[in-house]
C-alpha cells in the first residue's frame, strides 16, 4: 500500500542509510521494502511511536534487513523468487515432517547427514532439528536457553557442518526447520552478563526491577509455566541486586520487546538463520512476547503486532522463509497467530495444532470421538496461505488444551475430565495401560500436563511386558490411527523422533539431578538404532509401526485431497466412537476421500445413509485406498474394526 507519510519517511531513511549499501545491487530488496514499508512503519509506530529515538531505531531496522539481504546467497535468493511465484507451495500434501534431537539421533551434524536415508526411507522431507545453539550445559532447557544466538554448540559440529547438511537437504528436496528462541535468553547470554555487571543499556533488554513492587503486580495475573521446578515469574539476581522476569526457568530471562533495540536484534538473528539455509523458522513461545501488568502476559495484541513486524521484515530480506508459531494456547487464540483481519497469513504461515493434539489424546483415553468431533468441528477458521502443523506429540509435555465449552457439550465437567485424563495417562486410573508421567502439576489450581513416549502412553510398554498379543496389537493400531489423522487432516504432519519405531519411555534422566524434575526427558531418549534395525524384520512391533507409517505417508503424498485448501468437512456419523471427515480434491471437487476412524476397541457400525448423504452412492465401488481393497457393505452397514481407520474413495 502507498501512503504519503510512510513513503516520505522511507525516502528519508534510504537517504540516511549506511553509504556502504550503495555498493550493492539491491533491486529486489527495494521493491520488497517498498511493498512492505507501509506496514512495517505502521507497526513500528504503534509499538514504539512515542519514543524520541523512534526514527533512529527504524533506520537500524532497515539497515539490518539490507545487510542481511546482501549476505543472502544466490541460491537462496533464487528460491525466494521461485516461492514468490509458487506461493502456496507449503500447502501441498507432499510435505511430511519429523522433529528430532541431532545429538540424540545421530551424534552430531555429520552423523545426521549420514542418517538422512533413514528419514527418506520413511518418507520424511521436512526436518525440524531441535535447537543446537550454544547454551550453558547445566542449564539449557533442552536448547531453549541460548547463550549465543550465532554459535552452534560444539557438540553438534561447526557452522560448516550445518552448511553441508543444509546443502544436502536441498539436493534431496527436504526442508530444514530451525528454532529461533525469540522470547528469552540464557542468563549467561552476553546481554544478560552485561546487565548483571550493571550496564543500563542491557538491563533495558530485560524486565529488570529494583524491588518486588512491580513483580508483585505482574504476579497477580500471571500463571506459572513450570510451577514445580520454577515457581513464580521473577528471579532475584544476586550480582545485579535486582529482580528479573523469568517466566520459564529461572535461568531463562524474558526479553523486553517494549525496547525496540530488542526487536531489531532479534530480527537480525532470524535473518541470520534464514541465510544459513533454514526454509522455516520455528518461533518459540510466541504467545509470551509481550508482558503487561494486569494480564496473563500471553496472547497480548502487541505480541501479534511484533510477529507481523517480524514477518514483514522477513518478507523484505528472505521472502521464501516461513514461520511456525509455537503457541500452545487456547483454541480461540491459536488461529490468531496466522494473523487476524487479513485474507492470507500475515504473522506465521504455520501454527502448531495443539487443539487437535489434545483432542487425539482424549480419544485415546475415552475410546470415543465425542470431544474430537466437537473440538475439530469448532477449530477456528484459518486464513488463506496458512496451514496447521499437526502432531501427535512433540518434545514437550501434552497439555489438555481443548475448549471447556466443547468438553461440556460432550457431557463432561471440564476440570474433572482433565483430572481423569491425567490419571489415565499416568497409570493412576485402574484399567489404564498407559505409562505416562505428570508434568507441571500445580497443586493450587489442580492443573497438570503429561509426559511420556507415545508408545508408552498408548500401552505398548505394558503390553510388551505382559506379552499380551492382543494388547500389543491394540497399541500398534492406536499409533497408526493417531498418525492417520495427522496425515489426512489438512496441514503438515510432524512426527516425533523415535515414534516411528515405537520407542518407549527412557528413565535415564532420573539419574541426572539437573533433569530428574523435568519429566519431559522421559520421551527425549537417544534414538535406538538397534531397535530401528528391527523395522526390517517381519512381524516385530518396529516393523509393524514403521511399515504402516511408511505406507500412509506415501499414500498421503499421492492424494491431492490431503493438501490443505479449506477442503475438509466434518461428518456427523451418528456414532460417537467414529471420527469422520471428507477431504475434497479442489481440482475435482465432486470426488472426496472419506476419512473414518474408530477410536473404540470394539468394532463399530456406520450407517450407509451417511455415505449416501455425502455423495458416496456407489457402495459396491468403495475402496479403502490404504488397503487398496474394496470395502464390503452389508445390510446397509459398514463395519469398522476396533481402532481401525479407512481412507475411502469411490
Ligand atoms: C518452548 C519449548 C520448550 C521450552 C520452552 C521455553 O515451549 O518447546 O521445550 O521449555 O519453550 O523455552
Ligand atoms: C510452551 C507451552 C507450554 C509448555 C511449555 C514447556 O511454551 O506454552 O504449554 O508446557 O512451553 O513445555
Amino acid at each position: 500500500m502507498y501512503e504519503q507519510a510512510s513513503h516520505a519517511l522511507m525516502n528519508e531513511i534510504l537517504a540516511e542509510l549506511n553509504p556502504e549499501l550503495g555498493n550493492y545491487r539491491l533491486r529486489h530488496f527495494y521493491t520488497r521494502l517498498g511493498a512492505n514499508f507501509y506496514s512495517i512503519h505502521r507497526l513500528f509506530q504503534l509499538l514504539y511511536g512515542t519514543r524520541p529515538d523512534f526514527k533512529q531505531h527504524m533506520v537500524r531496522l532497515v539497515e539490518t534487513m539490507a545487510f542481511r539481504y546482501i549476505e543472502r546467497l544466490p541460491h537462496l535468493r533464487r528460491s525466494d523468487l521461485a516461492r514468490e511465484r509458487d506461493y502456496n507451495w507449503f500447502m501441498s500434501q507432499k510435505w511430511v515432517g519429523m522433529a528430532l534431537y541431532c545429538d540424540r539421533f545421530a551424534g552430531d551434524l555429520r552423523g545426521l547427514r549420514a542418517r538422512l536415508p533413514y528419514l527418506q526411507e520413511l518418507g520424511i522431507n521436512l526436518l525440524h532439528i531441535m535447537p543446537m545453539l550454544d547454551c550453558p550445559p547445566q542449564h539449557s532447557d533442552g536448547g531453549y536457553a541460548v547463550r549465543d544466538f550465532h554459535k552452534l554448540d560444539a557438540r553438534f559440529g561447526t557452522i560448516e557442518d550445518l552448511d553441508a547438511l543444509a546443502a544436502t537437504l536441498k539436493k534431496r528436496e527436504m526442508l530444514l526447520v530451525l528454532d529461533v528462541v525469540v522470547n528469552h535468553t540464557s542468563n549467561e547470554h552476553e546481554w544478560a552478563q552485561r546487565a548483571r555487571a550493571g550496564e543500563q543499556h542491557y538491563q533495558d533488554y530485560y524486565y529488570v526491577f529494583d524491588n518486588r513492587d512491580t513483580p508483585d503486580l505482574y504476579e497477580e495475573t500471571m500463571p506459572e509455566i513450570f510451577p514445580n521446578t520454577a515457581p513464580g515469574n521473577f528471579t532475584w539476581d544476586e550480582q545485579m541486586g535486582k529482580w528479573v522476569m523469568t517466566v520459564f526457568n529461572e535461568y531463562q530471562w524474558d526479553l523486553n520487546y517494549h525496547n525496540p533495540a530488542v526487536l531489531v536484534e532479534m530480527v537480525d538473528i532470524m535473518l541470520f538463520w534464514a541465510n544459513k539455509g533454514a526454509d522455516i523458522l520455528r518461533l518459540d513461545a510466541v504467545a509470551f512476547l509481550w508482558k503487561k501488568i494486569g494480564s496473563t502476559c500471553q496472547n497480548e495484541r502487541e505480541a501479534h503486532l511484533l510477529l507481523q513486524l517480524m514477518k514483514d521484515c522477513c518478507q523484505v530480506t528472505a521472502p521464501g522463509v516461513l514461520f511456525i508459531a509455537e503457541a500452545i494456547v487456547a483454541p480461540a487464540e491459536i488461529a490468531k497467530y496466522f494473523g487476524e483481519d487479513a485474507l492470507s497469513a500475515k504473522e506465521c504461515e504455520i501454527a502448531y495444532n495443539a487443539v487437535l493434539m489434545s483432542l487425539l489424546w482424549d480419544g485415546v483415553a475415552t475410546k470415543n470421538a465425542k470431544l474430537l468431533n466437537l473440538g475439530t468441528g469448532n477449530l477456528p477458521q484459518k486464513l488463506e496461505r496458512a496451514t496447521w502443523l499437526n502432531y501427535v506429540r512433540c518434545h514437550d509435555d501434552i497439555g489438555l488444551g481443548f475448549d471447556d465449552n466443547d468438553a461440556r457439550l460432550a457431557g463432561y465437567d471440564p476440570a474433572a475430565h482433565r483430572r481423569f485424563l491425567v490419571d489415565y495417562f499416568t497409570g493412576r486410573f485402574a484399567s489404564s495401560p498407559a505409562r505416562g508421567f505428570p508434568f507441571g502439576e500445580n497443586v493450587e489450581t489442580g492443573d497438570a500436563r503429561i509426559s511420556g513416549a507415545l508408545a508408552s502412553l498408548v500401552g505398548l510398554e505394558s503390553a510388551l511386558e505382559s506379552g499380551d498379543e492382543q494388547a500389543i496389537t491394540a497399541a500398534v493400531d492406536t499409533i497408526l490411527l493417531l498418525h492417520s489423522v495427522i496425515l489426512s487432516f489438512g496441514g503438515i504432519p510432524l512426527l516425533y523422533g523415535g515414534d516411528a519405531i515405537g520407542m518407549l519411555n527412557n528413565l535415564e534422566y532420573l539419574a541426572d539431578p539437573l533433569r530428574r524434575n523435568d519429566s519431559r526427558w522421559v520421551h527425549r531418549a537417544s534414538f535406538d538404532w538397534t531397535k530401528a534395525a528391527r523395522r526390517h524384520e517381519k512381524g516385530t512391533v518396529e516393523q509393524r509401526i514403521f511399515s504402516g507409517l511408511k505406507k500412509l505417508i506415501a499414500l498421503r503424498k499421492e492424494t491431492p485431497a490431503f493438501a490443505d485448501f479449506d477442503n475438509r468437512r466434518m461428518i456427523d456419523t451418528g456414532n460417537p466412537n467414529l471420527l469422520a471427515y471428507c477431504r475434497t480434491d479442489i481440482r475435482t471437487p465432486a470426488s472426496c476421500v472419506l476419512v473414518l476412524c474408530n477410536f473404540n476397541n470394539e468394532p463399530q457400525v456406520l450407517d450407509t445413509g451417511v455415505l449416501k448423504a455425502i455423495g458416496l452412492c456407489r457402495q459396491d465401488a468403495l475402496t479403502d485406498i490404504r488397503a487398496g481393497e474394496r470395502i464390503r457393505v452389508e445390510n446397509d452397514a459398514l463395519l469398522i474394526p476396533p481402532l481401525a481407520f479407512f481412507w475411502l474413495m469411490e
